[in-house]
């Protein structure tokens, strides 16, 4: 009988469950919450709230889906941390009845790990090219970013990160001030398409080594906003399209200089993306068009798998349960750890 583990995912505001068995994804069921649209940001009390409703639905559809029951699991595993810990004790709560009722092992599972090993999510019938040791992982999420270096799947080295706010917080704090629903993510990348690029300019960080901040970006796009809002009150409106490809285009900027960079003193080519920001297509096309003139291997997750998802804590577990490394059903969430 094959290895067949249940990724269970809920640090945040997607409750995810997914089978993966011998390393390939058999299914994957995300609930998202809509309730948090209205408020602009997660509100943590709402979402592990949502979690509890949404959890043993969605875990149902993975089985389902996977034409798995529930004996047919060799062990469960689940996001230990970093996210919001209400949100993070209701996955933990269930996975540990889950493990306990069927009497199959607990894995743990690092959520900035799990990100970074979406690059090796893969169904049966694909045939998918996968990263090869060492490699240089960019990962982009609304709470972290970092320069990692993949010794293996579960070694990792952080070479850089962010020393102020995060490229998906940037992306969402700068949506914010325009008026734009949460997640801004996904709608400055989609209004983007029909700006300008060029059209504005803002201030770029002068850091030497590896670290990253976007806080002065910020700040230089709130001033932008608020003179040229002096000047004509519709000023957002007028130039939606333009202003997210250029603000786009600056966040982008720094995170591909950065990798360039990395790359460069690591004298390591194999590149790959993680995190919700890697869903954003002006970076997959720009890296794309680097990855030629650099000759990099560059790898993406695909979509889905960049933003939150239990396949990806379901292919973290699988390699975590050939290296024997379990939990004690004792094991505590943690809201913040490292790497
Ligand atoms: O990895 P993720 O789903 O959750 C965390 O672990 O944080 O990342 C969420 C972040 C949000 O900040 C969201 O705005 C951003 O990813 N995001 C994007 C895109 N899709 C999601 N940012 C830019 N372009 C996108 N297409
Ligand atoms: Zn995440």
């Amino acid at each position: 009988m094959g290895i067949t583990i249940l990724g269970i995912e809920s640090s945040c505001d997607d409750t995810a469950a997914a089978i993966i068995e011998d390393g390939f994804l058999l299914s994957s069921r995300i609930a998202g919450q809509e309730v948090h649209k209205q408020y602009g940001g997660v509100v943590p009390e709402l979402a592990s709230r949502a979690h509890q409703q949404n959890i043993v639905p969605v875990v149902d559809m993975a089985l389902k889906d996977a034409f798995k029951s529930r004996d047919e699991i060799s062990a469960v595993a689940f996001t230990k941390g970093p996210g919001l810990l209400g949100s993070l004790l209701v996955g933990a709560s269930f996975a540990k009845g889950f493990a306990l009722a069927c009497n199959i092992p607990l894995i743990d599972v690092n959520h900035l790990q799990a990100h970074v090993l979406a690059n090796f999510i893969q169904k049966k019938e694909q045939t998918k090219i996968l990263p090869e040791f060492p490699f240089l992982c960019l990962l982009i999420s609304g709470g972290h970013t970092q320069l990692v270096i993949v010794k293996d799947y579960l070694d990792m080295k952080i070479i850089g990160q962010t020393i102020d706010d995060a490229a998906g917080e940037a992306f969402d704090k700068c949506a914010k001030v325009m008026g734009l629903p949460y997640p801004g993510g996904p709608v400055i990348d989609k209004y983007a398409k029909l700006g300008n690029p060029s059209a504005y300019q803002f201030s770029k960080p002068r850091i030497k080594n590896l670290d990253f901040s976007f806080s002065g970006l910020k700040t230089s796009f709130l001033y932008f906003l608020r003179d040229r809002l002096r000047e004509n009150k519709n000023f957002i409106n007028d130039h939606q399209y333009d202003i997210c490809a250029s603000i786009q285009k600056a966040i982008v900027d720094i995170l591909i200089a950065k990798l360039v960079k990395a790359s460069l003193e690591t004298g390591i080519t194999e590149i790959a993306i993680a995190g919700g920001v890697a869903a954003n297509s002006d970076l997959r096309n720009r890296l794309s068009d680097e990855a030629q003139q650099r000759k990099w291997r560059i790898f993406f997750p695909e979509f889905h798998y960049s933003t939150d998802n239990a396949a990806m804590i379901a292919i973290t577990g699988y390699y975590k349960f050939l290296h024997n490394e379990f939990a004690s059903l004792d094991i505590s969430p943690s809201a913040r750890f490292s790497i």
